[in-house]
């Protein structure tokens, strides 16, 4: 697979990435990481986990790759990797991961993740171990008017997305559990660019969260009380 590293790029083969999977404990993915500070924040935060940065554009990620590969000192984070790739075109390599976040997706990632792509679902759900997690969380304002990617789905909202999206998702393999909208400290929470830049209008509702299992091995644990 291609790793972007700063200015460059270097192939990285099975045996090397079999060798990082098998220093860490989780594999988190974040698909359309974009300029990749999402990537860069999970990473700092779990530093038991392998964190992958995914994008088809490899431009926006240099400048952050270069301070990931950097000495821990300047801020180097040897847990974290950027890989150039489109979605459709996963690198053979790719495996083992326990958590897929998709921040903000627009493009085909967008029509993908409404589920009008069921292999790029499909094809996501087979690099995932049993019971991995998802995090998606969609821009609104690709509604106010529509992009052409969000086809004929209506806006979603929580309900319409669990009563909807949910079982479209569930037919690749991606079982939705939750469906909610963030609020601006939410939002932030996330560390990504683009949803600081949609933090300065706090008086809407411009992101929906959409979290869940991929390759759910046991039906969503009962809350509440047992009867009887
Ligand atoms: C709006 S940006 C969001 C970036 C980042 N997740 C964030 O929240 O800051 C959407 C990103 O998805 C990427 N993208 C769109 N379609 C993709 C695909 N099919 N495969 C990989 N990346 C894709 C774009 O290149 C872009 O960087």
């Amino acid at each position: 697979m291609r790793r972007v590293t700063g200015k460059q790029i270097v192939e990285m083969n099975a045996a090397d990435f079999g060798e990082l999977l098998s220093r860490h404990q989780g594999v988190v993915l974040d698909v359309g990481t974009g300029d990749g500070k999402h990537a860069y924040h999970v990473a700092r935060r779990r530093p038991d986990d392998l964190v992958i940065g995914l994008d088809a554009a490899k431009d926006n990620l240099r400048k952050i790759a270069a301070k990931a590969s950097a000495k821990p000192a300047k801020g180097g984070q040897p847990n974290l990797l950027y890989v150039w790739a489109g979605v459709e075109r996963l690198p053979a390599e790719l495996r083992g991961v326990t958590e897929i976040h998709v921040l903000m997706p627009w493009g085909s990632l967008l029509r993908g993740m409404l589920g009008s792509d069921l292999t790029m679902l499909r094809d996501l759900a087979a690099i995932c171990v049993p019971d991995a997690e998802f995090l998606i969380s969609l821009n609104l304002h690709a509604w106010r008017p529509s992009v052409p990617e969000v086809g004929e789905h209506p806006e979603p909202t929580p309900e319409s997305a669990l009563r909807d999206l949910a079982p479209v998702l569930a037919a690749q393999g991606w079982r939705l559990d939750e469906a909610e909208y963030l609020d601006a400290e939410q939002i932030d929470a996330l560390a990504t660019s683009w949803t600081r830049r949609l933090n300065s209008s706090r008086d809407q509702l411009d992101v929906l969260a959409l979290r869940g299992v991929i390759n759910a091995t046991a039906e969503p644990a009962e809350t509440g009380q047992q009867p009887g």
